[in-house]
């Protein structure tokens, strides 16, 4: 990616936001709701839980006992679903349009919230007469339909886990993940329209389960109406199971009251090892934060028409496309495909088509449609539009600019979004009544004490890049890696006991603006898609002619970051492009399209410290011709 110097580079070059946008602001004065929670967190975030329905309130806000394993609303009675349905379902709200689907071909499903509901209570019942309990873990891997978040909604709503491998994951990381998670049923579709291709999902789930790990059930959604392997007695088509009298109450079924603390889903993310971390969230803390986060950060009205273009296997689809916009109470868009399908204004059309007011999306998505010039945006009516969002990865200036002027015709302010799969909410963003600077994700959300540190902890000064570290703990934060605590302490409250270690490198400027730079371990986000360097290494080497593998993240114009590969080959495999090809392929069947290498290079050696480390740092250095830095542990 080019180098570009941010285009606001001073005090005075803020965005203002207009007078419009502040009297109709959720929170009018940003700065004063910083200021006031941070004089007391815990009655700040005690207010934030007021505004949710409880069975019963909880005896202590934070339970800061046993760090870093922090407990919120302890004793409160719970279940995410009481908040994103069920007291929703007593109101004039049954008949609210909850989600409105499109599928890629044009097909469109709506479901108010009455409707909705129906089918959760449904396949509620299904879950419950294969056994699933309190507890039990349930692996959904489908494609963006909404038996997705009805698969999702209903696990929750029997006190079952769900884990959401996202559906562009392919054999090899689905077996593994299915395997650590311990799942009694695994949901999944046919197969569903990715990117413009048909993938098929079944397929996949089959191949993963020969490897080991089988569960009990596999639930099966007709989507593509493909032919499918069918195994007696574990796979079930979805719907001949939610069309048979499941139970006497077969259209009713009670959401189980849950401790706060009680676990809702685990969600697999890339870290340091080939080994995915299984980042847990719970019921209570997890609802307080994305229902505060959404309602300020993107100004939720009973008006809105929200869409996160997101996928709902990944984090950001969890907690605004599923469960923020439904405790919310708002009509959230999904679409099923590509933006570009099957012409690249196909968002943009979504857009004029159901009136979209707030739209939020990736830099990578920004980028890639950028390309095709403005007039594809220019041919809608986007004028329903009025504010916009960015996550994932830094939001380069250029593309701000871009999605400000073409997108949000200068009149929607941008609300660059900072966070993680393991802090479940925003952990730094504006608000639509604060002054903006592009590629900033501005300030830490009310509640949030956010610093830039240097190696030794210390705060660097303004302008300077260091980690970034947050100092409070907060409700939807991770409770810990499930099946793992000992690399829950470890990766994140040990390099600066007592503090939260992001992982990020970042700058504070003078007026307290975070930009947030990237990963400073060996997670590269590719398109914003997250994924780990070890995870591909290791689905290298199960490749017959690789003997050893070194994966890093380059910068790339469109991608954000793209992976590189060095491979030395094992004796007697001719490096050729037939097999830089077959290994494409290799990656992409085991792990899935994403991880698919930008480039692979053999090399008959690999830079590595003296107990055989690879040094990614140096391979990194020498692709992009910098300075190698401190190579005194270097054995080449
Ligand atoms: O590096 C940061 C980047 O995405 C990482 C978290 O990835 P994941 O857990 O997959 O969650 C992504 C969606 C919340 C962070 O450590 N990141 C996320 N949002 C931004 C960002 N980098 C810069 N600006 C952002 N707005």
């Amino acid at each position: 990616m080019k180098e570009e110097k941010p285009i606001v580079q001073n005090t005075s070059d803020f965005y203002h936001p207009s007078p419009e946008i502040i009297a109709q602001a959720n929170v009018k004065d940003p700065e004063a709701a910083r200021l006031e929670a941070a004089k007391d967190i815990q009655a700040y975030w005690a207010k934030r839980a007021e505004e949710l329905d409880w069975y019963k309130k909880w005896d202590t806000v934070l339970d800061d006992s046993n760090k870093p394993f922090y407990k919120w609303f302890t004793g409160g009675k719970t279940n995410i679903v009481l908040n994103a349905l069920d007291r929703h379902v007593k109101t004039w709200k049954r008949n609210k349009l909850a989600l409105i689907w499109e599928g890629e071909k044009g097909e469109v499903r709506t479901f108010s919230y009455h409707a909705l509901n129906r089918e959760v209570c449904k396949f509620a019942n299904v879950l419950k007469s294969m056994g699933v309990i309190k507890g039990d873990l349930v692996t959904i891997y489908m494609p963006r339909i909404p038996e997705t978040v009805i698969a999702m909604l209903a696990t929750a709503k029997i006190g079952a886990v769900h884990s959401v491998v996202y559906g562009g994951f392919s054999v090899e990381a689905l077996h593994g993940r299915i395997e650590d998670s311990g799942s009694k049923v695994v949901i999944t579709a046919d197969g569903g329209n990715m990117n413009g291709k048909k993938i098929e999902l079944k397929k996949i789930v089959d191949e993963a389960l020969q490897r080991s790990g089988a569960p009990e059930h596999v639930v099966v959604i007709k989507h593509l109406g493909i032919d499918v392997m069918m195994e007696q007695g574990r796979d079930f088509w979805y719907h001949e199971l939610m069309t048979l009298p499941i139970s006497k109450n077969g259209v009713k079924c009670e959401t189980v009251e849950m401790d706060a603390e009680d676990p809702l889903f685990i969600l697999y993310t890339s870290g340091t090892t080939g080994k995915p971390k299984a980042i847990l969230h719970t019921h209570g803390g997890y609802s307080v934060g994305v229902h505060a986060t959404l309602k300020d950060v993107f100004d939720l009205k009973e008006e809105d028409r929200w869409w996160c273009t997101a996928d709902p296997g990944w984090i950001t689809g969890h907690s605004y496309i599923v469960y923020g916009p439904l405790i919310a109470g708002a009509t959230s868009v999904m679409y099923e495909g590509a933006p570009t399908y099957p012409y690249p204004d196909r968002w943009w059309s979504i857009i004029e088509k159901y009136g979209v007011t707030i739209f939020y999306s990736t830099p990578t998505a920004i980028r890639g449609l950028m390309r095709f010039g403005e007039s594809w945006a220019n041919r809608h009516d986007l004028s329903s539009l009025r504010l916009l969002g960015s996550v994932g990865e830094p939001i380069n200036p250029e593309a701000w600019r871009w999605f400000y002027k073409v997108i949000g015709k200068e009149k929607c302010p941008i609300m660059d979004t900072w966070w993680q799969t393991e802090t479940g909410m925003f952990m730094m963003a504006p608000m639509p009544a604060q002054p903006l600077k592009p590629g900033s994700a501005t300030k830490p959300f009310p509640g949030i004490d956010a610093d830039v540190v240097n190696a030794e902890g210390k705060s660097v000064a303004p302008g300077e890049e260091g980690f970034l570290i947050l100092k409070n703990p907060w409700p939807a934060m991770m409770r810990t890696i499930f099946k793992d605590p000992e690399r829950y302490v470890k990766t994140y409250w040990s390099t600066y006991p007592g503090y939260y270690f992001a992982g990020d490198s970042a700058r504070k400027d003078k007026d307290g603006y975070f930009w947030v730079i990237g990963r400073v371990d060996d997670v590269i986000k590719v398109s914003g898609y997250r994924l780990g360097t070890a995870e591909i290494e290791s689905a290298f080497i199960t490749h017959h002619s690789v003997a050893e593998a070194a994966v890093i993240g380059l910068p790339h114009e469109i991608k954000g970051m793209a992976i590189h590969a060095y491979l030395i080959l094992k004796a007697g495999n001719e490096a050729n492009e037939a097999l830089v090809e077959d290994l494409r392929k290799h990656i992409s069947h085991e792990l899935g399209p994403i991880a698919k290498p930008e480039k692979i290079e053999f090399v008959t050696s690999l830079p590595k410290t003296r107990s055989g480390k690879i040094m990614r740092r140096v391979l990194k250095a020498r692709a992009q011709g910098m300075s190698e830095g401190d190579i005194s542990t270097l054995e080449e």
